[in-house]
C-alpha cells in the first residue's frame, strides 16, 4: 500500500470505502456533506497539489448518502505541468482503500446545439486529441489497459435513467481553449463535448481496474459558436448556476451504487 493510502488510513480508519469521486471546476461543493475528515493534498504523499481557482485540493472520505466514499476536490490537469500521470498516485490510493468505481465530474464546452449550457451529460466514451497518455513510462504489460466501455455501460445507464443525456467528451490538453477549427474538427470525429481533463482519470483508473462513470456540466457552447469570447470566469458561474442538480445527480448516484 502507498504511503498516501496508509495516511489516509490512519486519519480515516481501516474501513474500505466503496466509491471515489473527483469533482470539476466549481463542482467539488458536495465534499463538505461527506461526514468524515478532511485531508489537505499536501499532507498526502505524491498527491499533486493544484493552483487552478475554483479547486480546493483536498481529500474528504467518510459517509455520503450511504456510502464510504473518498471525494477529491481540485484535480490537477495536464496543462498545469505537463504530467498526465499527475492524479496517479491519488487513484492509486483510492483503489488501495477498496474503491471498486470512480466517478469524475468536468466542467466542458459544448459542440451540440442540441446540448445547451446547463445541461448534464453522462460521457459515454472519449476521444484523446491531446498527444498525452497517463500511461506512457509504464513499464509492465498493464499499460495496454482495454478502453472498450471505459466508461461502465452499467453505470451509464443508471445516468441515464435519472434524465442525463449522453456524449462523447474530447479531451484537449488546454489550458488556451479550443479554435474554431478545431471544435468543427472535433465534431466531425464525433465528439459532442470537449474539455482539458477526465480523460487521464478514466485512463489510470482503467488501468487500476476500477469501474469508470462520468458527468460533465456544459458551462458553454464550444469556440466559435456564439460571438461571446471563452473565459474561467464563465465556467465557473455557469457550475455554480448547476451546483443544485449536479448535487442531486451525484448524492442519487451514491446511494444506488452497488
Ligand atoms: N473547452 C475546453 N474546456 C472547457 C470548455 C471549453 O469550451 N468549457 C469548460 N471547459
Amino acid at each position: 500500500m502507498s504511503a498516501a493510502a496508509e495516511a489516509i488510513r490512519r486519519r480515516a480508519g481501516e474501513a474500505p470505502i466503496r466509491l471515489g469521486l473527483i469533482l470539476g471546476s466549481g463542482l467539488g461543493g458536495l465534499a463538505a456533506e461527506v461526514d468524515g475528515p478532511r485531508i489537505p493534498f499536501a499532507d498526502l504523499p505524491g498527491f499533486p497539489v493544484s493552483g487552478v481557482s475554483g479547486h480546493a485540493g483536498e481529500l474528504a472520505i467518510g459517509d455520503l448518502a450511504g456510502q464510504r466514499v473518498a471525494v477529491l476536490s481540485g484535480r490537477v490537469h495536464y496543462y498545469e505541468g505537463g504530467d498526465a500521470a499527475a492524479m496517479r498516485p491519488a487513484i492509486a490510493a483510492l483503489k488501495a482503500l477498496g474503491a471498486g468505481a470512480l466517478f469524475l465530474s468536468n466542467a466542458a464546452g459544448s459542440t451540440r446545439e442540441a446540448l445547451a449550457p446547463g445541461t448534464l451529460v453522462a460521457i459515454s466514451d472519449h476521444i484523446n486529441l491531446s498527444g498525452a497518455n497517463p500511461l506512457i513510462g509504464e513499464a509492465t504489460d498493464a499499460r495496454f489497459t482495454d478502453m472498450t466501455d471505459a466508461y461502465a455501460p452499467r453505470l451509464r445507464e443508471r445516468l441515464t435513467a435519472m434524465g442525463l443525456d449522453e456524449g462523447v467528451y474530447a479531451w484537449f490538453s488546454g489550458p488556451s481553449f479550443e479554435t474554431p477549427a478545431e471544435i468543427r474538427a472535433a465534431r466531425i470525429l464525433g465528439a459532442d463535448l470537449v474539455g482539458m481533463s477526465t480523460v487521464p482519470e478514466c485512463i489510470l483508473a482503467r488501468f487500476f481496474g476500477l469501474e469508470v462513470a462520468a458527468v460533465s456540466l456544459v458551462t458553454n457552447y464550444a469556440a466559435g459558436m456564439r460571438a461571446e469570447p471563452l473565459s474561467h470566469a464563465e465556467t465557473k458561474r455557469a457550475a455554480a448556476e448547476a451546483a443544485a442538480r449536479f448535487r442531486q445527480v451525484v448524492l442519487d448516484f451514491v446511494a444506488g451504487f452497488a
